[in-house]
């Protein structure tokens, strides 16, 4: 799903991930961990085409992403859903509408966004909250609103950048699990984190970056073990 060699980003001459070769399976759950400036995020903004290597190759459902027209990208994106750190929600507007977006920029129609809005907001445990306005949600909630709308186009893989990077630890191993149980329903995840006792917990795949550098890669891996 994804294959990785050599891969190397640098901004403005400045290195930002070095030589990273890694392959990640359908169906895998994947941490990156690694310090702050390590390159989680930048290994993340390659494999969703927002910036692109400087040199190596990266592959996504196997297409060469350095080289994808336009046209191309888009196809790329609707595969991957994407949770982030600051939810990146609407706040002015319901949580209907929240997910709803993501369905009505691929053209669904409008039968379709009121079936799987409602299914979505089930799997995250917040289809009671469907009217609510966002800006009264709690960070947990908002970010699992974040969650439905990253699941409602069916991707085939989540990318989540410090998805938990916000919330207290309860709330963090809630999103973890619901992440996990995602990843039960064949969906490809891969999560960038800083949260040991999460990833300590869950006892899945852990890429360890550093400096640049993958330095370590662990089946069932803890945070701190290959360091
Ligand atoms: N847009 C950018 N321009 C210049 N340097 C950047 C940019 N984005 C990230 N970097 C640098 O690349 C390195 C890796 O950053 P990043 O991938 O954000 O790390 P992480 O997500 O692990 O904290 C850091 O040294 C960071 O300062
Ligand atoms: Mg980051």
């Amino acid at each position: 799903m994804i294959e990785a060699y050599n891969l190397t980003k640098k901004y403005n001459g400045k290195v930002a991930l070095s030589q990273v070769t890694m392959s990640i399976s359908r169906g895998e759950f994947v941490f990156i961990v690694g310090p702050s400036g390590a390159g989680k995020s930048t290994f993340l903004k390659l494999v969703i085409r927002e910036i692109i290597p400087t040199s190596g190759m990266l592959k996504v459902f196997g297409r060469n992403v350095g080289r994808l027209k336009r046209g191309q990208v888009s196809v790329l994106r609707r595969n991957i859903g994407m949770v982030f750190q600051e939810y990146r929600l609407l706040d002015e507007r319901t949580v209907f509408e929240n997910v709803a977006f993501a369905l009505r920029v691929t053209g669904a129609s409008k039968e379709e966004i009121k079936k799987r809005v409602p299914l979505a907001l089930e799997m995250v445990g917040l289809k009671h909250k469907i009217n609510s306005m966002v800006s009264g949600l709690s960070g947990g909630e908002q970010q699992r609103v974040g969650l439905a709308r990253a699941i409602v186009n069916k991707p085939a893989m989540i990318i989540a950048d410090e998805p938990t990077g916000n919330l207290d630890p309860d709330t963090t191993m809630e999103l973890m699990h619901l992440l996990k149980d995602i990843n039960g329903m064949g969906i490809t995840v891969i999560v960038a984190t800083h949260d040991r006792e999460a990833v300590d917990k869950l006892q899945k795949r852990v890429v360890y970056l550093d400096n640049s550098e993958v330095v370590g890669d662990e089946a069932r891996g803890a945070y701190l073990r290959a360091l």
